[in-house]
């Protein structure tokens, strides 16, 4: 049997780690163990979606909560270390990229433990992005490497990893989405907020480089005065946005836009079932660019760059930066029923989970 231990920490993890925790704990062949950081704290961020997830508690609760990067991540190392020393699983596994899975991937390269990246290899080479650091040196210390798109392998290939240690195998991400879609359905999210499938824009929005600098906060504001002229946009707000809008005192113009819909952060159920029925979407987040082209709903990333190009190269992504121009003509020709066509990646079927199983067990 291989003790495992999967590691969680902030929101996007937890959909990547339940299919694989799953899956493992039906197995004969693994003991895991969840270890949750506790990067991610409030009930919304966290604890919702072990439930929507149907996730069991997690075995460790690390508290680790928020603080500066250095903070965080040491935090998660002190703390991790101790139970890794204690428990001496045969490997971790992480997922993505943010502060817990660096933090956990080091503590456990220090201790000789191995590691399996789930996630590895993408690249965004936008190294002022905390979590393109958080994904190069994941890598640099990771045993085994599972990757969901092409440019993951490529990059990998250029950056010197050996062959063996890397393995395409599809996308967890999309394991969960493909478990919980028809679920999804049952949600009464679109009763709850009186809006009709296609009628309303679904937007996120938390990276540092957006909603940290006020000029470029406002001038997503200031776009969105002229979209929600058109259509209701739903904005489950995170607690970073929610705080720098304030800050910044940008509140009066948030509240001036009657059709800007600001809500609590939602759980897995109600964001799936919004995201499956929405007319496009506004985001900055990774997961949704892939989660949106497997749903086949347009997607606008308001971000330079992006460390998932097959969801704009075959997948309904389109980069659209801060370019107001290119936002407003995407979204009228959105409105107008014209998208690019758009294919679902390979090996993204709702089977990743499975592989990286089998590929564990052979080694
Ligand atoms: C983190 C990840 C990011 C991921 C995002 C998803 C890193 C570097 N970033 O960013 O990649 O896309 O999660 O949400 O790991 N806060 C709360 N309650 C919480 C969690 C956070 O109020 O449960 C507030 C805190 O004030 C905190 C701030 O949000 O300072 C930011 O949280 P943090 O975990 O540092 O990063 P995220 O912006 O959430």
């Amino acid at each position: 049997m291989l003790k495992i231990a999967n590691i969680v920490g902030a929101r996007p993890n937890f959909m990547k780690i339940a299919p694989i925790h799953r899956r493992m704990q039906a197995s004969e062949e693994f003991a895991p163990l969840l270890i949750h950081t506790g990067q991610h704290y409030d009930k919304k961020m966290s604890q919702t979606f072990f439930v929507d997830l149907g996730m069991p508690e997690p075995d460790m609760y690390l508290g680790v909560g928020s603080g500066s990067h250095a903070v965080q991540t040491a935090s998660v190392m002190i703390a991790m270390e101790k139970i890794l020393l204690e428990e001496k699983p045969d490997w971790i596994i992480v997922v993505g990229d943010v502060n817990s899975t660096l933090a956990a991937s080091l503590a456990a390269s220090k201790l000789h433990i191995p590691i399996a990246h789930i996630e590895a290899g993408l690249r965004s080479f936008d190294r002022a992005m905390p979590e393109e650091i958080n994904r190069i040196l994941t890598d640099s210390i990771s045993d085994l490497l599972f990757v969901t798109e092409q440019s993951g392998l490529d990059n990998l290939k250029k950056e010197g990893v050996a062959d063996e240690k890397v393995h395409f195998v599809g996308n967890v991400m999309i394991d969960s989405l493909v478990e919980h879609l028809q679920k999804a359905k049952e949600s009464q999210i679109l009763q709850e907020l009186e809006i009709m499938p296609k009628r309303y824009i679904l937007m996120t929005l938390h990276r540092p480089s957006n909603v940290d600098d006020k000029n470029n906060l406002e001038n997503i504001l200031t776009t969105l005065e002229v979209i929600q002229k058109e259509l209701p946009i739903i904005f489950p707000i995170h607690p970073r946005t929610k705080k720098r809008i304030d800050e910044f005192g940008l509140a009066d113009q948030v509240e001036r836009m009657k059709n800007l819909r600001l809500v609590e952060p939602l759980g897995y159920l109600p964001f799936l079932r919004l995201m499956s029925e929405s007319k496009l979407l506004l985001t900055d987040s990774g997961g949704i660019q892939e989660e949106t082209t497997y749903l086949r709903v347009p997607c606008f990333t308001l971000r330079e760059n992006t460390e998932r190009p097959i969801t704009a190269e075959i997948g309904t992504n389109r980069l659209v930066g801060m370019d107001r121009g290119a936002i407003l003509k995407g979204f009228e020709e959105a409105m107008n029923g014209f998208f690019k066509d758009s294919k679902i990646p390979p090996l993204w079927d709702g089977h990743a989970s499975e592989r990286i199983l089998e590929t564990l067990i052979k080694q």
